[in-house]
């Protein structure tokens, strides 16, 4: 696997694989890569010619210098993981190249804003789309795919590719979980084992729970807050059925998503449940 730290090295290494006409697909990552983001590479790897993973801890998206310190970082261990996937090319940038004029953040897209994570978390989505337009216009890649466990964040990438004219088609790929239902996550890692145990009980909570609201024995998520809460998870950000193509509060399960973002110990955990 090739390996490349500089943008310029890369844009010149990626013109020869442009002019033979292969596809380049793009797979963007913060590393401590886990089978979620090797799903990734490997769906890249089915519709693709050439498949470029990037590992860039983007600090414009973090809302804490201490979250984005302690950001895991297992370099070695990623290149493996990448290497023995197949993967063919990983662009490991340091800061300074994404960021030549320091440290900035623009506000891209408006839709499916105020909502969310962007209501917890103001300002990450900003720091998203530009790392993400960032590397886009470096490496113009043919797809790129991202993971439904960060739903709100494809929707706003989507917009962003059409609001910046990006020739580029963002695949929306379905989660990878563990045992429990739960997605997998490079923050999961920190867990004491009590926190794991909750983790669990987490998942077996929010799986019967949806059991019940898809078989309408229940219509609403009071006795789900209780139930987390009883459960020593107290820090709830939000317990939300939205319809997954607008965002917007539903009670129509049709085409709709629990969505919820919590916190066991400090570890913030996002995910979503489709309830059709
Ligand atoms: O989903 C992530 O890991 C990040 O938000 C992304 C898309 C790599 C941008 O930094």
């Amino acid at each position: 696997m090739k390996i490349f730290r500089k943008a310029s090295e890369l844009v010149q290494n990626l013109l020869s694989i442009k002019d033979t006409g292969q596809s380049i697909g793009l797979v963007l990552t913060m590393g401590k890569l886990h089978d979620g983001h090797l799903s990734l590479i490997r769906e890249a790897q089915s519709h693709n010619e050439f498949v470029i993973c990037s590992i860039f801890i983007n600090p414009t998206q973090f809302n804490s210098e201490d979250d984005f310190n302690s950001y895991p970082k297992t370099i070695d261990d990623d290149i493996s993981k990448l290497e023995n996937i197949g993967c063919n090319l990983l662009f490991l940038p340091e800061i300074q190249d994404i960021y030549p004029n320091g440290l900035v953040k623009n506000k891209t897209v408006n839709n499916f804003r105020n909502i969310l994570c962007d209501k917890y978390r103001p300002g990450h989505f900003d720091g998203v789309t530009t790392v993400v337009d960032i590397f886009f216009n470096i490496i113009k890649p043919m797809h790129s795919y991202f993971g439904e466990k960060d739903f709100q964040q494809v929707k706003i990438i989507k917009d962003l590719v059409k609001i910046n004219h990006h020739k580029i088609k963002i695949i929306q790929c379905p989660s990878i979980r563990d045992k429990t239902g739960m997605s997998l996550s490079s923050r999961n890692y920190k867990f004491s084992n009590n926190q794991s145990k909750t983790f669990y009980k987490l998942g077996n909570i929010i799986k019967e729970y949806i059991n019940l609201l898809k078989q309408s024995e229940i219509n609403n998520l009071d006795k789900l807050k209780i139930e987390l809460q009883q459960n020593n998870i107290n820090k709830i950000d939000y317990l939300e059925i939205r319809n997954e193509n607008n965002l917007e509060i539903t009670k129509d399960y049709s085409e709709a998503r629990l969505f919820i973002a919590l916190y066991i110990g400090d570890i913030r955990i996002i995910d979503n449940f489709k309830l059709y």
